[in-house]
């Protein structure tokens, strides 16, 4: 993508910015929003700072994932305002001064202490909507998050401005990249830290800079819904590979997740495909007016479906949605909404004044309940897995029978299978993002 594209997009995506902010105001009775970036936040007895993150509310604006002490002030019918502290300090590279496609849209102000914000912030703080956390106070502009203005705002940032799309589209680029760089590392034999360099390497962002820990699960390890370990030493026998891990791009995320057989002949590589084919009919229901509940419980049967092809359980489909069994096999939810975080905010949203969807009773890990509306960017995640602390409850429990324990024993210890996109709704067919870019890169 050229610069330009970002160029030529990101006027609207400020325009719309201001017009949600101007709203959200409205709804807490406010004059001016104001979003500090955050403060450095150390270690306990320690100087160690622990890694920078911006405050989301703030880095919605511009670009800017690295200038704490900053400060975002937005008074309807004005211009936004950019305080933007680069201070002189000869221990650390200092932010570069402000530069790029987005600085027309601000009138910027650069300060060299963090208190020197205060001489441009509003006048009166009580007349101020403060986003952020509470170590960002200055002076009286203490955060106060009024909820009127944060679920305004929270519930409209579902919805993808064409910029936010190009964004993702970047921070996808990253991830594919480095996903083909770490099954490289992975057929080569590597183990689960030198596969994790692998991808760093490849995306060129460090842990740190990456939007979530990389999930790097090699054998047995891919039945941690969130393994985050890194064996140093690869196993003696390798027999596959989950990974779990995205990209960043001007502080929006990819979310991708892979999975792979060592050997391309075995039945494990046939249920990565069995799973494959069933994310990609649940990636196609990501449709304006399609309940993300639905889409989730629709999950369940597939994949319960899979299992039962698979001769893993012995019940149809809705049967084992209804006894529980699935969940034992798919214990998390199908996916979320993404974008300036990997778990976006508002996903329970009733409305933009507040309120909650309630989950589906025996669903309680559904991140979800929204209704898909063109904008909106869904993962979509299933998986199978082979979790012996779930399994033993089936086990123990009056659905035993209904399960083939030869059968998870044969696959146990491969761990688990998951398959994960990002997928943009529209008014017509889904985007999706991560397919797209890993076929064009094939
Ligand atoms: N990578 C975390 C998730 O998929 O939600
Ligand atoms: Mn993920
Ligand atoms: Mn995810």
């Amino acid at each position: 993508m050229a610069i330009q594209d970002l160029a030529n997009a990101y006027p609207q995506h400020i325009a719309e910015l201001q017009r949600h902010s101007t709203l959200a105001l409205e709804r807490g009775g406010c004059d001016h929003l104001v979003v500090p970036s955050g403060t450095l936040h150390y270690q306990v007895f320690d100087d160690r700072d622990y890694p920078y993150a911006v405050n989301p509310q703030f880095k919605a604006w511009a670009p800017l994932t690295r200038a704490p002490g900053s400060w975002l002030v937005f008074t309807p019918g004005q211009k936004p305002r950019l305080i933007y502290l680069q201070p002189f300090d000869y221990w650390h590279v200092v932010p570069e001064a402000p530069a790029g496609y987005w600085v027309d849209q601000f009138d910027i102000v650069i300060i060299r202490k963090p208190d020197e914000a205060l001489q441009h912030l509003p006048g009166n703080p009580a007349r101020c909507a403060i986003l952020g956390e509470p170590q960002s106070a200055l002076g009286d502009f203490v955060p106060d998050n009024p909820a009127a203005v944060v679920n305004y705002l929270e519930y409209h940032r579902a919805f993808k401005t064409p910029y936010e799309i190009l964004m993702m589209r970047e921070a996808t680029r990253v991830g594919v990249r480095a996903h083909r760089a770490a099954e490289v590392a992975f057929r080569a034999g590597k183990s689960e830290f030198d596969i994790h360099m692998a991808y760093c390497s490849a995306a060129r962002q460090d842990a740190n800079e990456l939007p979530y820990h990389n999930i790097v699960a090699l054998n047995e390890h891919g039945a941690v819904l969130h393994y985050t370990e890194l064996d140093t030493v690869a196993p003696a026998e390798i027999r596959s590979f989950l990974i779990d891990a995205g990209g960043s791009f001007g502080g929006y995320a990819s979310d991708i997740t892979r999975t792979y057989a060592f050997d391309r002949d075995s039945e494990f590589q046939s249920l990565i495909a069995a799973v494959d084919a069933a994310q990609l009919a649940m990636c196609a229901e990501v449709r304006a007016g399609f309940d993300y509940r639905q889409l989730h419980l629709g999950a369940h049967l597939k994949l319960a479906g899979v299992l039962k092809d698979f001769g893993i359980i012995d019940l149809s489909p809705e049967a084992a949605l209804e006894t529980g069994v699935s969940n034992a096999f798919f214990p998390h939810g199908i996916g979320h909404g993404i974008g300036l975080q990997v778990h976006d905010v508002a996903g329970f949203a009733a409305s933009d004044a507040g309120g909650v969807i309630p989950r589906p009773e025996g669903q309680p890990f559904l991140r979800t309940t929204r209704t898909l509306e063109a904008g909106m960017v869904m993962t979509i995640e299933p998986g199978i897995y082979f979790i012996d602390m779930l399994l033993d409850e089936v086990r123990k429990g009056a659905h035993a029978r209904s399960v083939n324990w030869d059968r998870v024993a044969q696959f146990r210890p491969y761990g688990g299978v998951r398959i994960e996109d990002d997928v943009v709704c529209t008014d017509a067919d889904p985007i999706n993002l991560t397919r797209d870019e890993f076929a064009a890169t094939a």
